[in-house]
């Protein structure tokens, strides 16, 4: 049995610029070590908007914060004529460990499908980064096919043709949790995480399905964080609103603290 590290990961989305996203960061990295929290116990990531990387790499960094930290989007080309886009060359030079593709956000706004986003991913895996893969039903979906079909379905066509042994997180996101402040139930966490990670095992191995860390992501909160980290096959959180909160966002970090076998 793997024992897979707890990721807690703050997608904020398009909000701080960089001044804020710096003293949001020290705010955190000061709240848990008055908490005596050490980030080894559970892996903390950041998701800053593209101009504020360079800033958060810094401070976190020269200040060996222990957190990790990532882009909300990629380009699925190395370079060229694509204006407004980054290529994961370029997050890996910024030492991003992780970059979110597939977002709910992305694939409504800008019409990101399947095809897209597994670009993305293969991309992503090429420079060296760990794509946070997100996947999720809409209510229409939820309705019509129940909850795990849209999202495996998303998943499936996404590893298709992904290299044995890349390293990958996903986190499921069903898009009527996403900033609805109703959260699915963790049952329902656990029964959609159970079949992506079964997804995994037949698109990839059962040993990358093992080591793979599945998050879920809608409306979690400081109150709510621990009854999904219960679920065997839920391994962290992606956190969009609560992690604009400082106070809030480093509660959520704590969750082990308010976890009851
Ligand atoms: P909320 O936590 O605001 O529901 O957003 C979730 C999300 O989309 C994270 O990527």
């Amino acid at each position: 049995m793997v024992n897979r590290r707890p990721l807690i990961a703050g997608n904020w989305k398009m909000n701080f610029d960089h001044l804020r996203a710096v003293a949001f960061v020290q705010k955190i990295a000061w709240t848990l070590k008055d908490a005596k929290f050490s980030p080894t116990e559970v892996e903390v990531s950041f998701f800053p908007p593209f101009t504020d990387i360079r800033s958060v790499q810094t401070l976190i960094e020269s200040d060996s914060l222990g957190f990790a930290f990532g882009a909300q989007d990629v380009s699925p080309f190395d370079e060229g004529a694509h204006t407004g886009d980054i290529s994961a060359g370029f997050l890996k030079k910024l030492n991003c460990r992780y970059v979110i593709v597939g977002h709910s956000e992305r694939r409504q706004d800008h019409s990101e499908n399947d095809e897209l986003v597994a670009a993305k991913t293969k991309a992503a895996v090429k420079h060296g980064l760990v794509p946070v893969i997100c996947v999720g039903e809409t209510s229409d979906d939820l309705e019509k096919f129940g909850a795990s079909a849209v999202p495996v379905g998303q998943l499936r066509s996404v590893l298709a043709g992904l290299a044995a042994g890349s390293e990958i997180v996903v986190a499921y996101e069903p898009v009527w949790a996403i900033g609805s402040g109703q959260a699915a139930t963790p049952a329902q966490a656990q029964d959609v995480c159970a079949a992506l990670r079964a997804v995994i095992a037949e698109e990839i191995s059962s040993e990358s399905a093992e080591a793979t860390r599945i998050l879920y992501g809608g409306s979690v909160k400081s109150g709510n964080i621990a009854s999904f980290m219960r679920e065997k096959d839920v391994d962290g959180a992606l956190v969009g609103g609560a992690s604009l909160d400082a106070e809030e966002f480093a509660k959520i970090v704590q969750f082990p603290r308010h976890v009851i076998a």
